[in-house]
């Protein structure tokens, strides 16, 4: 036994003070559910008493509350477009102490280099970050992503005490059809967690979606999907991010039908940062379950202990003897007022620096492309053309027949339709998908971005080549990022160098050059109804119904 246990076991059978003490505070039991006046002692990263004990140094807590810090039970660090260091902290500061991270986006540009950086540039941040594996690398078969990742791949990764399982398994149909390639990943991580994509299958393929030993679900949109998970022994894990928000949804059903809630746990999957410290991170989601209805410890329990447990993290998600000190204190327990988080131990201000972890080249010299030609865009139409549609306020898109404006045998862009362009950037292939695009609306100008849905190549939108070229310029130019062009010149561009998907500034600086990006796109005629660059982003995403643009073509979802 080393001399740090022989003290600990001395301060926990109370003959040793411990370091620090919180002093009278109502207590938040995850476990029984009670909310019991007791004294917590810590000493370095670990809770050592709950009950009555004395410390060097104490701090009254009469009248205030402890919790355990909350956990974000699936998320993507890469969609904030920073460091993954700067979501991780302004989250921290709100609460949440631990992140089961996936991946995705990164591993999709650059495969395990990608996974690596994601897992280096979480090391020694003000929380617990834990990674999925990401398991469809490329998204689909028609994808042309920067790599492919093989069970075989992701073998490198089984023994990495900060990997818990399989990210997101979207590919459903493949699993369910007992795809090989597929279930030699699901077999490497059988006995650690595989995480879900569901949402709303009908009962026989969710029947043999669970068989496959898929345990988990961030889909659910409704109470009633999330009921029929749950019955086939499911976690639910509910999202409420910037983009998808499901809580209520969900939440109210649980409530009016009086549901155990010990299955359920809170996620964000994508949420921003200006959000995040305007409306808190799984705080939030822990505020809005009370104000639903959800008794709070019941609210804590599922934003703790339900996801500590769904992922084997027995130190974590609780305040007993030998947890993690990562704890929140509260003023207020109805309206979850948080007066301080402690990780490990200690309190967690906001750093005057950024983290940056040492960045491989390679990944910040992802946009990988073929000199582009005005030829290169050109669109051959005769007669009527398969338009992809725009839908106001929504990722999908309508397929729609039409007659689209021509000269010579070409495409001709316009205010209504507009040209898209989907160029392969990750091993210069060449590969240039050219398509028409209806309810976008961008008027004299182009906007383009390395954000696109999964594989993250380029992808342009204008009413004219002369922009659409200038766009594509700067983003060879920049590493990938957001810009956006008028009259053959780039107005603002957004640099995510990394992997051409993050950036090294400050979250800060990012979000002003994405706020004036906007702010041209909207001047430049884009549709009010629709997020301009979400939109965007969303473009090439194979897996959303109806109509998209790759590289290879215009791609119509299940025909
Ligand atoms: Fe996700």
């Amino acid at each position: 036994m080393n001399q740090k246990t022989v003290r600990e076991m001395a301060i926990a059978r109370g003959d040793q003070l411990a370091q620090f003490v919180f002093k009278n505070v109502s207590v938040i039991n995850v476990y029984s559910g009670e909310i019991i006046v007791q004294d917590v002692a810590i000493e370095d990263d670990k809770i050592i008493v709950v009950g009555q004990c004395s410390g060097v140094e104490e701090l009254d807590c009469t009248g205030k509350y402890l919790c355990p810090g909350l956990i974000d039970s699936h998320l993507h660090l890469e969609s904030t477009m920073v460091h993954p260091s700067q979501l991780v902290e302004q989250a921290s500061l709100t609460g949440t102490t631990t992140f089961i991270v996936d991946p995705h986006e990164a591993a999709n540009v650059a495969g395990k280099a990608g996974i690596n950086f994601m897992l280096d540039a979480t090391k020694d941040v003000t929380g617990n970050v834990y990674v999925m594996v990401p398991s469809c690398v490329p998204a689909s078969q028609y994808d042309d992503s920067g790599a492919t990742l093989l069970a075989s791949d992701l073998a490198d990764y089984l023994d990495n005490e900060r990997v818990l399982g399989l990210g997101e398994l979207m590919s459903s149909d493949e699993i369910v059809a007992g795809d090989a390639v597929m279930h030699d990943k699901i077999e490497l991580f059988r006995d650690k967690v595989l995480d879900g994509h569901a949402g709303s299958y009908d009962d026989k393929k969710l029947n043999a979606y669970r068989f496959s030993g898929v345990e988990t679900d961030h889909e659910c949109t409704t109470y009633h999907d999330a009921l029929r998970e749950l019955r086939c022994g499911m976690y639910v894990h509910i999202r409420e991010g910037s983009a998808t928000k499901n809580l209520d949804a969900i939440v109210e059903g649980i409530v009016e039908n009086n549901l155990p809630t010990n299955r359920f746990t809170f996620c964000t999957d994508d949420k921003h940062i200006s959000e995040i410290i305007e409306r808190g991170h799984i705080s939030y989601n822990v505020r809005r379950a009370i104000e639903l209805g959800v008794a709070p410890v019941k609210a804590i329990q599922m934003a703790t202990i339900n996801a500590a447990t769904c992922y084997g993290l027995k130190h974590l998600g609780a305040i007993s003897p030998g947890c993690q000190a990562d704890l929140i204190l509260l003023s207020d327990l109805n309206s979850f007022v948080i007066e301080t988080v402690y990780f490990k131990g200690r309190p967690i201000v906001p750093s005057a620096d950024l983290t940056d972890s040492e960045i491989a080249l390679n990944l910040l010299n992802s946009v990988n492309i073929k000199p582009l030609e005005q030829s290169d865009i050109q669109l051959t139409v005769s007669g009527e053309f398969p338009v992809i549609n725009v839908i106001d306020g929504q990722i999908l898109t309508h397929k729609t027949i039409e007659n689209v404006p021509q000269k010579d045998g070409y495409f001709v862009a316009d205010d209504i339709f507009n040209k898209v362009v989907a160029i392969e950037r990750h091993k210069a292939t060449g590969k240039v998908g050219v398509g028409v695009l209806k309810n976008y609306g961008i008027v004299n100008g182009a906007i383009a971005s390395t954000v696109s849905h999964d594989s993250h190549n380029i992808i342009v939108v204008g009413d004219n080549d002369t922009d659409i070229l200038a766009c594509v310029a700067k983003i060879k130019e920049i590493g990938g990022g957001y810009c956006i062009a008028s009259g053959g010149a780039v107005l603002e561009a957004v640099p995510l160098e990394i992997m051409g998907l993050m950036s090294r500034q400050d979250y800060h600086i990012v979000e002003q050059s994405v706020s004036h990006t906007l702010e041209i796109a909207r001047k430049l005629g884009v549709n009010p109804n629709i997020d301009p660059l979400i939109t965007l982003s969303f473009l090439a995403l194979t897996v959303i119904p109806e109509i998209r643009i790759i590289p290879r073509g215009v791609f119509e979802v299940g025909v």
